[in-house]
């Protein structure tokens, strides 16, 4: 049996403005998602922890899911990719999430790498991580209609990265970083709907380019304060970086709110991704306080430490 981790990404600097050809900074967590796949005499692909709803009819005996659909849209596109690119595989793949979906932590990219990466030690071939990086992108680009690499490059490779898209190019940042905490906030439309009304925007009021070019400005700063380790420095451009994302219209009340209740525990915290919600990044002057915050306000949050691996063979 071959056993595969993928990791999450959380991006710390420079969403959105990467679109427009500045850097952005991410990084991968020691939370995402596992593929199991073992030879067998038919194709099936089993979930767990993957939200989804069930509908029973009890005439019938007959059990349907539902909620699922975006879900294996993605595996259905990477089955499809692989099989072109390795030949049919039998084989029971088991899929498990410690992530939640569709919220900014690049699970939809774990899922599509980490069934890759699966799939090809299951048939028998080593693949780079340039190449699985690649058509784990063109998975991305074949369910959304619109992704960047960032987030297949990043769950690839590993580590904490500073990435250029267009024209693609990763450059690992050396820093040790201590843990932070993602709070999860129910996400209010899909990477791809948030990425086009931010475009329209920047169509009808030319000014807001001046949002786009003072995050470049600010990843560039962040980029000499992840070297020097200084926390300071990185809670304070993560609050800037928050509030130039709000210039952009993706950042909600519910995210402003969190961010005042833990102000006095963190020394900064931002969305990570497209924002109107999802995964909100933390990094904490004190662990414990944060936790207590984040418990009594009901949110869904995860401890997460920054990794050097991308996917890996476990
Ligand atoms: O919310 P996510 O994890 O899909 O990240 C989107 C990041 C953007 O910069 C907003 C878009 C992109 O494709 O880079």
């Amino acid at each position: 049996m071959v056993k595969v981790f993928a990791p999450g990404v959380i991006k710390l600097f420079g969403e959105h403005a990467v679109v427009y050809g500045k850097p952005a900074i991410a990084a991968t967590i020691n939370r995402g998602i596992y593929v199991e796949c073992e030879r067998g005499d038919k194709l099936v692909v089993e979930t767990v922890g993957v939200s989804t709803s069930l509908r029973y009819f009890p005439e019938e005996r007959r059990t349907e899911a539902f909620g699922s659909e975006r879900f294996f849209a993605y595996v259905d596109a990477t089955l499809r990719i692989a099989e072109e690119r390795w030949g049919a595989l039998r084989a029971r793949f088991v899929i498990r999430s410690d992530l939640p979906p569709s919220a900014g932590a690049a699970t939809s990219a774990a899922v599509s790498v980490g069934l890759l990466k699966a799939y090809s030690h299951c048939a028998g071939v080593e693949m780079g991580r340039d190449e699985l990086a690649r058509l784990g992108h063109r998975v991305e680009l074949e369910v959304q209609g619109i992704a960047s690499p960032m987030d297949t490059a990043a769950v690839s490779l590993g580590g904490l990265l500073k990435i250029w898209t267009n024209p693609f190019r990763v450059e690992k940042i050396e820093t040790s970083l201590p843990p932070f905490y993602i709070a999860v906030l129910p996400r209010r439309g899909t990477t791809g709907e948030i990425v086009a009304e931010v475009k329209a925007l920047l169509g009808r009021r030319r000014s807001a380019m001046g949002v786009i070019e003072a995050i470049g400005a600010l990843v560039e700063e962040a980029h000499v304060c992840l070297v020097k380790g200084d926390l300071e420095c990185l809670g304070e451009l993560m609050y800037v970086n928050n509030w130039l994302l709000g210039a952009l219209g993706v950042v909600d009340g519910r995210v402003v709110n969190l961010l005042e209740m833990v102000k006095p525990f963190i020394y900064g915290g931002k969305i990570s991704g497209a924002g109107r919600g999802g995964v909100v990044v933390l990094l904490p002057r004190d662990e414990g306080l944060v936790e207590r915050v984040l418990s009594a306000l009901g949110h869904v949050y995860y401890r997460v430490s920054l990794t050097q691996s991308g996917v890996s063979v476990l």
